[in-house]
């Protein structure tokens, strides 16, 4: 799985040449080639889990979760409508894929980029730990503390404004010719939102370049939420990241968790550079040996 990452993140850093230049593909042929034979563990296991869900839907007429409702579309779709939609089996089973894909790479590098930012940022550190302590006292972060742990929220949500990992969201395309902003965009046309330039806006994130949690605070300590609903590393609109729930959720308790069990902290012969970045579709974070105290209590 480690060395999987590692291909994928690699792949994205690659991403957006792929992506903008129609020749891009051919240019970067090996390392295509190199990111389907990693993922062909992967397909195998969707694989896996789609006969499973298969089977447990032609038996049970029930729809436990996403795996299930892709299986009996897969099933309740006539073929006709199938072919007429275009939908091969192969897209719906990559549709699973996609899933699997879109929460992988996203997902892990914004823990890394959390606990960089936490290593490189004691203080900030200290204080989430405490607040979780005062609220949770000797259980495990629950998803039902998260309304009750504001400087714990703010600092995930500055991890993802500082972070800005999927830096140019992901291209889209316009359907027809229109105009924005006085630029003339014809139908076709291969788009990108810049969504770190948004998150290092000044107008709505004043000294963006310092990592400050108390940026979504109000006055009173509690999270605000016109500040929050600026934070937007999930895109906008209709096409937005259909994760960003869980991805939300996962975190949270993860570095809560990691926090509630773990002091976390620079080496400092080899010091964490928060303002470094692995370039390319996403800024991947820079990885650097880090220590891991475990918390006695
Ligand atoms: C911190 C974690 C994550 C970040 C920062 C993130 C970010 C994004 C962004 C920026 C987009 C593009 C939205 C757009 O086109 O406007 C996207 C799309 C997508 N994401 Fe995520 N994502 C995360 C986690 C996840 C997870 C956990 C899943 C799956 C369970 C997931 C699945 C997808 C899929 C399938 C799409 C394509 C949606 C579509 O085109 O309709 N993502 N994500």
């Amino acid at each position: 799985m480690v060395s999987l990452n590692e291909i994928v993140s690699k792949f994205f850093a690659i991403g957006s040449v792929l992506d903008s230049l129609p020749f891009g593909p051919w240019i970067m042929r090996h390392q295509v080639k190199n990111f389907s034979e990693a993922m062909k563990p992967v397909v195998k296991i969707v694989d896996r889990h789609i006969k499973e869900h298969l089977v447990h839907c032609k038996e049970e007429d029930d729809v436990r979760d996403v795996a299930d409702a892709i299986a009996l579309a897969a099933i309740q779709t006539p073929a006709d409508v199938k072919q007429q939609l275009g939908l091969t089996d192969d897209q719906i089973r990559f549709i699973a894929i996609d899933l699997f894909g879109g929460g992988f790479v996203t997902a892990t590098d914004s823990f890394r980029w959390a606990i960089n930012l936490l290593a490189a940022f004691p203080d900030v550190q200290e204080r989430a730990r405490r607040e979780l302590a005062e609220v949770c006292g000797d259980h495990q972060l629950q998803l039902a503390d998260r309304s009750n742990i504001p400087y714990n929220e703010a600092v995930l949500l500055e991890v993802f404004r500082f972070s800005s990992l999927v830096t140019l969201s992901l291209p889209h395309s316009t359907m027809e010719d229109t105009t924005l902003r006085g630029y003339f965009i014809p139908k076709g046309t291969t788009i990108f939102s810049n969504l770190f330039a948004h998150h290092y806006n000044p107008q709505y994130f004043p000294d963006p370049d310092s990592f400050k949690p108390d940026r979504f605070l109000t006055a009173d300590g509690k999270l605000d939420a016109d500040k929050a609903q600026l934070v937007i590393p999930f895109g906008v609109g209709k096409r937005r990241c259909v994760g960003e729930n869980f991805a939300r959720q996962e975190l949270s308790l993860l570095i809560g968790r990691l926090l509630q069990q773990f002091e976390i902290r620079q080496d400092p012969s080899n010091p964490v550079n928060v303002y470094d970045t692995v370039p390319g579709l996403n800024r991947g974070p820079v990885q650097t040996p880090l220590i891991f105290k475990k918390i006695v209590l």
